[in-house]
C-alpha cells in the first residue's frame, strides 16, 4: 500500500517529508477543532510540557512551511506516509492508531490545484484496481455554505458551531441537527433535499471531465468536515456501496498558515489525507484488487538470484561471490545454515528467484539454472559476473 501512495504521489511531482510524532498539545487546541482535541493522545512530559502523539499531519506541516518557506520553491508539493494517533471508540474503520499519506500543495491558490489534487487522489485509488463503481469522490466547498449564512446574517462566531452540525447530518438523528440548527434547520434542509450547486463546484467536476475523471466524483454539498481550519474546496472519498467510513479526506485551508505564524506567512494550501485501515477494508472486499495486491506484494518482495551452497567448502567462494553480486545491486540470497539441496531449491522458488548459482562438485565452474525454463549452464567463476548481467539484461528487456 505505501509503494502504490509513494509510486502516484511521485507521478504528480511531489516530495516526500515528514514531522515529528510528538507535538504540543496547543497546535491541535488551537487548530485542529474541538472534535480532535477530544481524541487527543496527550500527556506532561518531564519537563511538564503538555504535548500529543500526533492525530493529523495538517497543523505540523503549517508550522513547518511557515517557519521554512523561504527555503523553498513555491509551490511546494509535500507528501508523507506516517502514523497518527486518535484516542476514539475503536470500531469497523476507525483504530487508536493508523497510517495515512497525506498530500499537500502549498502556495497555490488558483482553482488548477484544486482539480490537481482531487486528480490525485482518484489517481492512487485507481492505482490499486479500484473503479468508479468502487469509490466515489463527495466534493463540497466550505464557502458555499459561509455565503449562505452570511446572508442568512448569522454572525461570523457562530460558522463554526453550524458547519460542525452539518458535518454530523448524517450520523446524528435529523432531530438532534433540527434542534441545533433551530430556525437555520428550514433553509439547509432545503439545500440538503435539493441538493446545492455552484458556478465553483460545476467547474471542479469540469475539470475533472476534462482529464476523464468526471465519473469518480459527485456533489455533495452535505460534506464539510469536521476539521476547523477549512476554507473552502472540501471532499471526502467513500466506497460506492456506502458500507464504510471515509477512504481519505482533504480540503482548502488558506489561512492556517498565516494564524499559525501570527500573520508573518501568509500562504494558500491545500491538501488530502488517505488513511489505511478504511482503504485496507475495501481492497480486501474487492477481488480484482485484492489479487493486484497480492501479486504485486510479491513482486516487490521477488530476489534474483538464490545461491545453492551444495558443498560446504564452498561456502566462503559463495559468499565472497554474493556480496560482489549485492554490491552490483542485485537481490541475493542463501542459506545461512547448511541444508539439504533440495530444500534449497524449495526455498529459491519460493522467494520468486530468476536463477539459482549452484556451489558444488563443478567448482571452480558454478551451475546457474534458469528457474523459468530449467535450463542449466556451467560458467567460470570468472565470467559468471557477466553472465549474470546477461541474463538480466535480456529477460528486462523480454
Ligand atoms: P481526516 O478526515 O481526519 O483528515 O483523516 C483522513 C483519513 O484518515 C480518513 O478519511 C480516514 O481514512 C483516516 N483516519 C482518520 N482517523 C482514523 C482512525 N482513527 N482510524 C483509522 N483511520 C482513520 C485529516 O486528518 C486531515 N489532516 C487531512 C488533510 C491533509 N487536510 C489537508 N491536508
Amino acid at each position: 500500500m505505501f509503494a502504490r501512495w509513494r509510486e502516484v504521489a511521485r507521478r504528480y511531482g511531489f516530495v516526500e517529508w515528514d514531522g515529528p510524532v510528538l507535538e504540543s498539545t496547543d497546535l491541535y487546541r488551537k487548530k485542529s477543532g474541538a472534535e480532535i482535541v477530544d481524541q487527543l493522545f496527550n500527556f506532561t512530559d518531564k519537563g511538564e510540557r503538555e504535548v500529543s502523539m500526533r492525530p493529523e499531519l495538517t497543523p505540523t506541516l503549517a508550522r513547518v512551511v511557515a517557519a521554512h518557506e523561504r527555503s523553498f520553491k513555491k509551490p511546494l508539493k509535500w507528501f508523507s506516509i506516517g502514523q497518527f494517533f486518535r484516542y476514539e471508540k475503536q470500531q469497523r474503520g476507525r483504530l487508536r492508531e493508523h497510517y495515512q499519506l497525506n498530500c499537500d500543495v502549498m502556495g497555490a491558490s488558483d482553482f488548477a490545484a484544486d482539480i490537481e489534487l482531487i486528480a490525485l487522489c482518484i489517481d492512487i485509488l485507481r492505482s490499486f484496481g479500484l473503479t468508479e463503481e468502487d469509490f466515489v469522490v463527495r466534493m463540497s466547498d466550505r464557502e458555499f455554505w459561509t455565503d449562505f449564512l452570511h446572508q442568512q446574517k448569522l454572525p461570523a462566531e457562530r460558522w463554526e458551531e453550524v458547519l460542525q452540525t452539518i458535518d454530523k447530518f448524517g450520523r446524528e438523528p435529523r432531530e438532534k441537527t433540527e434542534e441545533k440548527l433551530g430556525k437555520l434547520a428550514g433553509p439547509v434542509f432545503s439545500i440538503f433535499d435539493k441538493g446545492g450547486r455552484s458556478g465553483k463546484l460545476d467547474r471542479l467536476v469540469d475539470g475533472l471531465g476534462a482529464r476523464g475523471l468526471a465519473g469518480f466524483v459527485d456533489i455533495d454539498v452535505k460534506i464539510v468536515r469536521g476539521l476547523a481550519y477549512y476554507t473552502g474546496t472540501v471532499f471526502e472519498v467513500f466506497d460506492r456501496a456506502g458500507k464504510l467510513r471515509a477512504i481519505a479526506g482533504g480540503g482548502r485551508y488558506d489561512n492556517l498558515i498565516a494564524q499559525l505564524s501570527e500573520g508573518a506567512v501568509s500562504m494558500p494550501a491545500l491538501g488530502f489525507a488517505m488513511g489505511d485501515v478504511v482503504l485496507g477494508e475495501l481492497l480486501r472486499e474487492r477481488t480484482a484488487a485484492r489479487e493486484k495486491l497480492a501479486a504485486a506484494v510479491k513482486e516487490q518482495n521477488k530476489i534474483d538470484i538464490y545461491v545453492v551452497i551444495a558443498k560446504e567448502q564452498r561456502r566462503a567462494d559463495a559468499l565472497e561471490q554474493i556480496q560482489e553480486l549485492r554490491d552490483r545491486g542485485y537481490r541475493v540470497d542463501y542459506p545461512l545454515t547448511p541444508e539439504k539441496v533440495a530444500r534449497q531449491f524449495q526455498t529459491a522458488e519460493s522467494a520468486g528467484a530468476s536463477i539459482t548459482l549452484l556451489y558444488g562438485d563443478e567448482w571452480p565452474q558454478v551451475k546457474v539454472k534458469n528457474l523459468a525454463t530449467r535450463q542449466e549452464t556451467l560458467v567460470t567463476t570468472e565470467a559468471l559476473l557477466d553472465s549474470v548481467a546477461k541474463f538480466f539484461r535480456v529477460s528486462d528487456s523480454a
